[in-house]
């Protein structure tokens, strides 16, 4: 992990925690990270809840002055129009949303999203000045027909076509079959992907771009298994599923530093 990157703890809540209980949850986040003095210097936090919370959400941090970040799961290529169900970047940056996901593999799996779709999405989010979390990862019979890098590195070429490197990035390698299955990849199978993410940004983007983006890790993380992953020098974070609905589980992951001799 270089010096420059600050690690980045994000917790994807999915279709979890409608706005009251996000209103809780956050809060309760907020005191066990306090209590616990987490210096926001060793792990940057933010949460991405569904839609219809981030409102509440934006009231409480703002009123509060949380030092948590938050943002969007999907955002719509679109910027407004006749695209019933979908939504805008331009409402979430309104929201102070900081960050978006963009190419879950669930988006991907369920909602058909190609990588042109991804690529699409990405761009959008650079319009409205939020900060992409692209998702790359491969499938267990992409791992065995293709190897560990081949899937992941080919989704995000395509998804940063045109892409301008100056307006902020955020790459999560999440393998889908490690996804909530209790199955994380080991540490050595996501450094080899990671890195060569990180070989292929600095192709496309440039080495300053490069050394300053934080790819995270995902796919069954939890508090025994993070500090793990950070020891790996181009891995820099995680991006949390289901760990990430359990406030000491996730506090534990975002104070990763404090444990298992990290
Ligand atoms: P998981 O999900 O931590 O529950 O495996 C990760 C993700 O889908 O982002």
């Amino acid at each position: 992990m270089a010096v420059s990157r600050t690690p980045f703890i994000a917790g994807n809540w999915k279709m979890n925690l409608d706005h009251l209980q996000a209103i809780a949850f956050v809060q309760k986040l907020a005191w066990a990270l306090a209590d616990a003095k987490h210096d926001f210097a060793d792990a940057e936090v933010a949460v991405f809840p569904p839609f219809t919370d981030l409102r509440s959400v934006q009231t409480l941090v703002a009123a509060d002055s949380l030092p948590i970040a938050y943002g969007a799961q999907d955002v719509s290529a679109h910027d407004s129009g006749a695209y019933t169900g979908e939504v805008s970047g331009a409402f979430l940056a309104h929201l102070d949303c900081a960050y978006v996901i963009i190419g879950h593999s669930e988006r991907r799996q369920y909602h058909g999203e190609s990588d042109a779709d991804v690529n699409a999405k990405v761009l959008a989010a650079h319009r409205h000045g939020l900060v992409p979390v692209v998702c790359v990862g491969e499938t267990a019979e992409d791992l065995e027909a293709h190897g560990p890098s081949a899937v992941p590195v080919a989704q995000l070429r395509a998804a940063l076509a045109g892409v301008d490197g100056a307006k902020g990035l955020v790459v999560a390698y999440e393998p889908v079959w490690a996804i909530g299955s209790g199955q994380a990849a080991t540490p050595e199978q996501a450094e080899q992907v990671c890195a060569a993410l990180r070989v292929l940004i600095g192709e496309l983007l440039g080495e300053e771009v490069a050394a300053s983006t934080r790819i995270l890790y995902g796919g069954s993380v939890k508090a025994a298994n993070i500090a793990s992953f950070l020891r790996e020098p181009n891995v820099d974070g995680a991006l949390v599923g289901g760990a990430s609905l359990d406030i000491d589980e996730f506090s534990s992951i975002v104070r990763f530093k404090k444990h298992v001799g990290a």
